[in-house]
């Protein structure tokens, strides 16, 4: 969708979005188009029962002595407690309501008394919120095109100038997310290692130094966990680096690291999951998805930081060659792993490419992500990815950006009694515990191959990557969770 700016205005005709706060309460340019109604607003609203709360809207057709086609109403809710997410939550209300009808609207963000966000801030967050609303992934309809996707919004604002300023990287930012929504909508016979590579190659668009290994290299480091999960598919496993060198002097040289599962399908491999929902896990590559659609977008606005993003890309099926429940594989970094459950393989993955962003890149910080356990989800469900970490400052910062962007992160123990439950007759570690605390038990497993010296977090995202039902910035399907987390958390760290 394209975004434009122009001055503090409704337009006479076509379709018009605008902001109205608490109480039903008017801003100018609401008031001034209420009058030229004769009042058909406030009638409308006390008729729609609409009190402009957050996340209300009311779509008026044509209404009275105007020659507009359709006005949307949006809640903000206080004008006082708005913030910066308020703001890209009645930006997407508005495109939800105007998306499959209108081709083209103007979002008038209206000048609210009491409102302490800048006037420019304000309707660029809203652009924002509007933009990453009108994402579809519709590519593969050939019959249902009838509804007619919103091309283009203009976003009326007190601030033209300062709002088209601001929004430049926030526009920035949701191509990040598209990137990472377009790698996790589409199916596993479009996306699978070779290709997922391809899009990371991209990014040298940006100046990202792209570095790919294939099988061959990976068997030379090692990489016997990440390998075993690789040998069920006739498709060749990758790890990709890709490196931004943001930072203006070579004193913080030693990179943070942000690394992703990138399991392009995960069957199960020979520990078969059931047939229902199995279509799912054609986006367990979402953390993998996350990371590349976060450095294009850091990438793109300079931020100045060294970060590198790895993707570990394999696909998780059980053929003839599969590794088979019992079999012994050998990391990169040396501990051997008893491979219990073949359906425990991001972990693997993860063991094999955070050994690599230590010892190759040097990283001083890793965060990864991943779809990793079932169980997160019956604990937060979708409304909070499970942070763990071996570092309390990282934990507060991460937890920090996912506030501000509203993907949120809640903390969880780890701790030896959970650590113990992989210890092993037969190698130095099992792939799964006894069956308890199943998503902390992962992520020891993952400690196990993070040495003391490094700080790590990682993010149990398996709950967030795909909804169910729509939310005000993201339609059903692919949400891009991480992408806007990670953007906010290097760049307020590059700021310190
Ligand atoms: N990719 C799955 C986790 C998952 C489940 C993600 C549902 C999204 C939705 C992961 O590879 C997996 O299979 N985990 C197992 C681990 C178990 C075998 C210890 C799980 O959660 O059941
Ligand atoms: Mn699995
Ligand atoms: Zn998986």
């Amino acid at each position: 969708m394209k975004i434009t700016f122009l001055r503090h205005t409704i337009p006479a005709t076509g379709a018009a979005a605008l902001t109205v706060a608490a109480g039903g309460k008017l801003g100018p340019l609401g008031v001034k188009l209420d009058k030229k109604t004769g009042g058909a607003i406030t009638r409308a609203m006390r008729g729609g029962k609409f009190e402009g709360k957050k996340g209300q809207a009311l779509v008026l057709l044509a209404p009275a002595k105007t020659r507009l086609a359709r006005l949307v109403l949006v809640g903000i809710g206080k004008p006082e407690d708005a913030c910066l997410v308020t703001l890209q939550n009645a930006g997407g209300g508005a495109v939800a309501a105007l998306n499959g009808k209108e081709s083209a609207a103007t979002l008038a963000v209206d000048d609210h008394k009491g409102m302490k966000l800048a006037a420019g801030e304000a309707a660029a967050h809203a652009a924002f919120g509007a933009q990453l609303r009108s994402y579809r992934f519709d590519k593969y309809l050939t019959k249902d095109k009838a509804k007619p996707a919103l091309k283009s919004l203009a976003v009326a604002a007190a601030a033209q100038a300062s709002a088209r300023a601001s929004y430049a990287a926030l526009g920035r930012i949701a191509e990040g997310v598209f990137t990472t929504r377009d790698l996790v909508s589409e199916p596993a016979n479009v996306i699978y290692p070779e290709s997922m590579a391809a899009v990371c190659r991209t990014l040298k668009e940006f100046g990202v130094k792209v570095e790919v290994l294939n099988e061959k290299q990976m068997a030379k480091l090692g990489m016997g966990a990440l390998l075993g999960v690789a040998q069920g598919s006739v498709r060749p496993p990758r790890l990709v680096s890709m490196v931004w060198e943001g930072a203006p002097r070579a004193k913080n040289k030693q990179p943070l690291a942000l690394v992703g599962k990138g399991v392009t399908f995960d069957t199960g491999g020979i520990s078969l999951k059931p047939p229902p929902g199995m279509g799912d896990m054609k986006w367990d590559m979402a953390g993998a998805g996350a990371v590349i659609g976060a450095m294009k977008a850091i990438a793109a606005n300079k931020v100045k930081a060294n970060v590198v993003g790895i993707v570990g890309l394999v696909e998780n099926m059980p053929d003839g060659n599969a590794q088979r429940p019992g079999d012994i594989v050998k990391s990169m970094s040396g501990q051997t792993i008893e491979v219990l459950n073949t359906d425990a393989e991001g972990r693997l993955v993860l063991a094999d490419a955070v050994w690599y962003a230590q010892v190759h890149h040097k990283a001083h910080t890793i965060v990864d992500l991943a779809t990793l356990t079932g169980a997160i989800l019956v604990t937060f469900g979708d409304e909070y990815a499970g942070l763990f970490s071996n570092d309390d400052a990282l934990s507060e910062d991460l937890t920090k950006a996912g506030k501000a962007v509203d993907e949120k992160l809640w903390r969880l123990p780890l701790g030896d009694a959970y650590d113990r439950d992989l210890n092993c007759d037969a190698a130095d570690m099992q792939n799964i515990g006894a069956g308890k605390a199943g998503s902390i038990v992962a992520a020891q497993f993952i400690q196990r191959f993070i040495k003391k010296s490094v700080n790590w977090a990682h993010l149990d995202i398996a709950g967030m990557a795909w909804l169910k039902a729509a939310r005000p910035t993201a339609a059903k399907g692919a949400s891009a969770y991480g992408v806007r987390l990670l953007h906010e958390f290097v760049a307020a760290r590059a700021e310190k």
